[in-house]
């Protein structure tokens, strides 16, 4: 609770905030997590306006089709105007880092095929320094050790995520331990490690709009 105002409440203040960037007929990109939950919620309310969406997880698509929104193959969509998600930190900068859910890798497909990317997050999302979150990395089971070591050398500390395995049918490593000064740096240089599906920075293609939510009201950032 935050004067008053809880988490969710403020989660489900940004997610009807996003609504407005969701324009009539269009096929919108939906992140994972509780917050881009909430933002379907919200989009349940004007599906009738809306042709369907494409869903970054199976967990998402699940969630949408309960919600009686179409889900569509982005296979088939070509790219899509918008996308809407959360994040686990945000800077100014709208850099983020993303994956807590383990979604990373359809988070970032679907982010990087979307002309918009709306993230929306309560306020306790933005820092000033990405990293004090553990940044999760998309590995190929048979790559984990070598990844692993690779990460060391560059000064993380990875952690497999016990007992999850990815919707791509790969594991996670969490790299504990970044301060992360560069993230389109890094980004780039992690995702040359061999066995790297992907990394859950988000700066080569970061956000274009920010909207947190805060006890009195719903900041934007651009
Ligand atoms: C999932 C994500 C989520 O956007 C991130 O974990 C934030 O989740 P929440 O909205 O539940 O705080 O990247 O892979």
């Amino acid at each position: 609770m935050t004067n008053g105002m809880t988490k969710d409440e403020m989660k489900r203040a940004v997610a009807e905030a996003a609504l407005e960037y969701v324009q009539a007929g269009e096929v919108i990109g939906i992140g994972t997590g509780s917050t881009a939950n909430a933002f379907i919620d919200a989009l349940a309310t004007i599906k009738h306006k809306i042709e369907g969406a494409v869903a970054s997880s199976e967990a998402t698509a699940k969630r949408l089709k309960e919600r009686g929104i179409q889900v569509l193959e982005l296979n088939e969509t070509g790219d899509l105007s918008l996308y809407v998600d959360g994040a686990d930190e945000a800077t100014k900068h709208l850099h983020l880092v993303k994956g807590g859910g383990g979604a990373l890798t359809r988070e970032k497909i679907v982010a990087g095929a979307s002309r918009k990317f709306i993230c929306i997050a309560d306020e306790s999302k933005l820092v000033d320094v990405l990293g004090a979150f553990p940044l999760p990395i998309e590995v190929i089971p048979m790559a984990r050790s070598f990844v692993a070591r690779a990460i060391v050398r560059l000064g993380g500390e990875p952690v497999l995520r016990e007992g999850l395995v990815t919707d791509n049918g790969n594991v996670i490593l969490d790299v504990h331990g970044l301060k992360i000064m560069e993230p389109a740096k890094l980004e780039a240089e992690l995702n040359n490690i061999p066995g790297v599906v992907t990394n859950g920075l988000f700066a080569l293609r970061p956000a274009d709009v920010l909207l947190l939510g805060t006890p009195t009201g719903v900041r934007k950032l651009t």
